[in-house]
């Protein structure tokens, strides 16, 4: 599987589906011309057109996966399954893959909804279970990718794709629920200790504008740092902290009212 050529339907055209179709539209792998969006809501597809009018949409999930080479559902849940019993007889397993993005349908429930039975013989697609995070909307999403029955030419395609809307990780589909708690939920958390930071900020003296625009700004600084110098967390924090200084007082007192110990917490808690 090369570039640009394939043909992309996404099923479902709501939070998820509608960021992944016009994060596509902004990247380099597959031609907008090339994308057809699927919902029930008119209101929706008239969004997309409007972002990008090479975007087809259609109501007709049948039509619109018809020669697709990729076919991400991005439908709620416990919709999938009817999806699926929708569209499957037009599914070719030899041409196409399936994407779900629904979080927590695992590979053995998407492999009994797609099986196809023709006597004795039983055939599956390859298929992808695709974590994203909300920041997909702005093409900044950490999405965790896992493959069952795929080749390594489709899984790159896949991985492609979705690291023009973030950074995708291949893992095995054993990891997917604690990416989702480091990184689905990990995003509120993220989002909490800015909060919180305002707040703080706001004691200290700033109005709330200022202190949440120097708070993300402190926080986009940190992630930069860690990227660009491909250091960790310790070694950018020696950096700031004098010793008997002022951050490593602050530190402490974050520490003492149990800071790592409630964000670990946290993630276990959402697992
Ligand atoms: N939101 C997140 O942060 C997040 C993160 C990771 C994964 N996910 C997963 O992404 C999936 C989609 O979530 P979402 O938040 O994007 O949901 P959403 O906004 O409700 O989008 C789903 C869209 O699909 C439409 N739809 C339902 N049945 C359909 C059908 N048969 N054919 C075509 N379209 C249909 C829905 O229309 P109706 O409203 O009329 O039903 C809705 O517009 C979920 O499975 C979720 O687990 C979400």
């Amino acid at each position: 599987m090369g570039s640009k050529q394939y043909k992309v339907t996404i099923v479902g055209t709501g939070n998820i589906g509608g960021a992944i179709a016009r994060g596509l539209t902004q990247g380099t792998v597959i031609e907008p011309s090339n994308i057809t969006c699927t919902d029930r809501s008119q209101a929706l597809l008239d969004k997309i057109q409007a972002f990008n009018p090479a975007v087809h949409v259609s109501h007709d999930n049948i039509e619109a996966v018809r020669g697709a080479e990729i076919v991400i559902i991005a439908v709620k849940p416990w919709m999938v399954e009817s999806v699926i019993d929708e569209i499957k007889t037009t599914l070719d397993y030899d041409t196409q893959v399936v994407v779900s993005i629904a979080a927590g349908v695992t590979f053995e429930q998407l492999t009994a909804y797609l099986t196809k039975r023709s006597g004795m013989n039983r055939s599956t697609p390859p298929i992808f279970r695709v974590i994203p995070n909300t920041a997909i909307e702005v093409r900044s999403s950490m999405t965790f990718v896992s493959a069952c029955d795929a080749s390594q030419e489709q899984t790159e395609l896949i991985l492609s794709i979705f690291n023009e809307l973030g950074n995708a990780l291949l893992v095995d589909e054993r990891l997917m629920t604690a990416g989702t708690a480091l990184a689905s939920s990990g995003i509120a958390f993220a989002l909490r200790y800015i909060r919180a930071a305002i707040e703080g900020g706001v004691e200290l003296g700033f109005y709330p504008q200022e202190a949440q625009e120097i708070v993300v700004h402190t926080v986009k600084g940190a992630v930069d740092l860690l990227l660009n110098n491909k250091s960790n967390p310790e070694q950018e924090i020696d950096r700031v902290t004098t010793p008997g200084g002022i951050t490593i007082r602050g530190l402490n007192e974050m520490e003492l009212s149990g800071f790592t110990s409630s964000v670990i917490r946290g993630l276990k808690a959402s697992k």
